[in-house]
């Protein structure tokens, strides 16, 4: 296959991904005209460059929440940035995902953390053998192209770092790197923050950044939710059984609530993990330990986590009765 040829099936798949989504969201009964004005931003902000359209990513699975799917639509719609803040595993980031791919924006994923600083985020100059360059960093380079920039992890990073961003961030919609040429922030390009933020806190964002987005506080995924979610990435799990994974999550989930247990526990992640090892052959019991129960670091609240894994699913629970045939 050429070159040519690779790219145009490649981005053939993306607009397909597109579509399944956008039919996705309207089965899922979320509102039209939200849709309709999706429809016209893809329009009128179409990517023709092959590189950018490499970068709309083509998400492997897709958010479950009506509500939040609004929420997220009427923040991005009317221009503002968003912050998705929540306990971990509650789908930040396939969400942030989705958003990019829904509205056929490129994205550049940026994680945060304690030694992000400005000149990383926007860029620096730069020796390029000959001559000193600005090499542009990934804040600009979405906000020039019009991306849509994963600001993953937020919070992690020193305050002070960020103030870089806040004219880009507010109405000012600029950047201004002192020495070069003030750059305006393309119309379809959105930042669209996530932070971890449990039931017992966490690092928190400043007054300063948090005024300039619109806040979504993320549920943890509803039970009919996750049931679907399950049964959509493991079509032959025994119904029964994901029935017992849903009501496992859905305990620890009650227990982290009342604090009887910490969050550690309580992680969506180590549940779907647990039931692609069992697919694998591994013991159920065995399974869910590794991904779930050894989470938890403190050995009294590991026993209380072992205890309510080991009154939904058997410890010896194999492939075969999991999984009908026992094949994937
Ligand atoms: N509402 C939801 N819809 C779809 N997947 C979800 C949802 N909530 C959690 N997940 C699943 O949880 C896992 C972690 O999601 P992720 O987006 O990485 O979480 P976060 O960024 O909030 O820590 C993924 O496998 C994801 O599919
Ligand atoms: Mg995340």
């Amino acid at each position: 296959m050429t070159d040519q040829s690779s790219k145009i099936s490649s981005d053939t798949v993306k607009t397909e991904s597109q579509q399944d989504l956008l039919q996705f969201l309207a089965d899922e009964g979320v509102d039209r005209a939200m849709l309709d004005e999706v429809r016209a931003f893809r329009e009128r902000f179409p990517v023709q460059d092959p590189a950018l359209a490499h970068r709309i990513p083509v998400p492997d699975c897709f958010y479950y929440g009506k509500d939040v799917w609004e929420d997220a639509l009427a923040a991005l719609l009317a221009g503002k940035n968003l912050l998705l803040s929540g306990p971990k595993a509650t789908g930040k980031n396939v969400l942030a995902d989705c958003l990019c791919s829904l509205f056929a924006r490129p994205s550049w994923n940026i994680s945060f953390h304690i030694g992000t600083d400005a000149a990383w985020l926007i860029g620096a100059d730069s020796f390029d053998g000959e001559r000193v360059v600005f090499r542009p960093g990934p804040v600009w380079l979405c906000a020039n192209h019009g991306g849509f920039g994963i600001l993953d992890e937020v919070n992690m990073a020193k305050n002070e770092s960020l103030a870089v961003l806040h004219s880009a961030l507010d109405h000012r919609r600029m950047i201004d790197v002192p020495g070069y040429e003030k750059i305006d922030v393309h119309p379809a390009a959105r930042f669209i923050g996530t932070m971890n933020y449990g039931y017992a806190g966490t690092r928190e964002l400043n007054e300063a950044l948090s005024s300039r987005f619109t806040i979504l506080n993320m549920p943890p995924i509803a039970e009919a939710d996750l049931d679907r979610l399950i049964a959509r990435r493991f079509p032959a799990l025994r119904e029964k059984i994901r029935e017992q994974f849903v009501k496992l999550f859905i305990e620890i989930e009650k227990k982290a609530e009342s604090s009887e247990i910490s969050e550690r526990a309580l992680d969506l992640r180590g549940i779907l993990d647990a039931i692609s090892l069992a697919q694998q052959g591994l013991p159920a019991g065995k399974a869910v330990e590794m991904c779930v129960v050894n989470k938890v670091f403190d050995a009294y609240e590991r026993t209380l986590v072992r205890d309510t894994v080991q009154a939904r699913i058997p410890a010896e629970l194999g492939r075969a009765e999991m999984f009908g045939d026992g094949r994937p």
